[in-house]
């Protein structure tokens, strides 16, 4: 599989403090990686590199066909280039309908002038509502966004992200809060959306993990401590040591 992100040797500190150590960490183009770890071992430290959101003191940060280093782009230029990422904390636009919000999602795309002189095509209605099928939010189209439950944020704030098209989509513990059948949905979406692009999911709830049956990462102390498959993972004595068996 060929290699849409890798960073090699990543290291950052704040107030001498090393959350990322010596990281290095590779992608394929439309796969699915799990990322878990103990509170404090970099997982969102790492999102924040990839995302230009925090600069690391040393290492590389490369990404696509032609390599090109993101250590030098803004955080719009990453986001330009194609990456996506999704916070714990949906922000969708409350008082729009979803609808509403996934059409302005797609007008994102298109840069400032073509929103200032833009009327919706019917390309772009067809994929407003492809997405809201893709979500699971066909039937709720014209109600408010605020009035949706938290998981249906969640999903609603994924809709938006898949929108822009990135070739790579980092999602923060997106189960946090959901009832378990809205996690089981959000695992399908995720699913389904790995299929044409790479994801990263930072999570803690196992049997979430398991159900995305993907490559697992094991962060500890900034560095990569396992990686494999689930099992092989979980079978680690040190991971047991230092996440499982707490
Ligand atoms: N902006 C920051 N300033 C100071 N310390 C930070 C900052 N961001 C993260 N850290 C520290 O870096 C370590 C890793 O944090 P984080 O990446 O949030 O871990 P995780 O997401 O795996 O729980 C923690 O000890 C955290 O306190
Ligand atoms: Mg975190």
């Amino acid at each position: 599989m060929s290699t849409l992100l890798e960073v090699s040797g990543v290291s950052v500190s704040f107030d001498g403090f090393k959350a990322i150590n010596n990281l290095s960490f590779r992608i394929g183009q439309a796969e699915m990686r799990a990322v878990i770890g103990p509170n404090g071992a970099g997982k969102t430290t790492f999102m924040d590199i990839v995302t230009g959101k925090t600069r690391p003191d040393e290492g590389r940060v490369l990404w696509g066909e032609r390599s090109q280093s993101l250590l030098g782009m803004s955080e719009a230029q990453i986001a330009r280039a194609g990456i996506g990422r999704k916070f714990q904390k949906p922000t969708v636009f409350e008082d729009q309908s979803v609808h509403e919000n996934l059409l302005m999602a797609l007008k994102g795309r298109r840069g400032p002038w073509a929103v200032l002189f833009y009327r919706p095509a019917a390309a772009d209605l067809a994929r407003v509502d492809e997405l809201a099928a893709e979500i699971g939010l066909a039937d709720h189209l014209a109600r408010k966004a605020g009035e949706l439950s938290h998981g249906q944020k969640q999903w609603l704030e994924i809709g938006m992200l898949l929108a822009q098209e990135p070739r790579l989509l980092l999602v923060d513990e997106p189960a946090a809060g959901m009832t378990p059948a809205e996690r089981e949905h959000t695992t399908a979406i995720l699913v389904e959306a790995a299929k044409t692009r790479a994801v990263v999911v930072v999570e803690h709830d196992m049997e979430f993990v398991r159900r995305l049956s993907c490559k697992v990462t094991v962060l500890h102390e900034g560095a990569v401590l396992a990686e494999g498959s689930l099992d092989h993972v979980t079978a680690d004595q040190r991971v047991i040591d230092v996440y499982l068996g707490r």
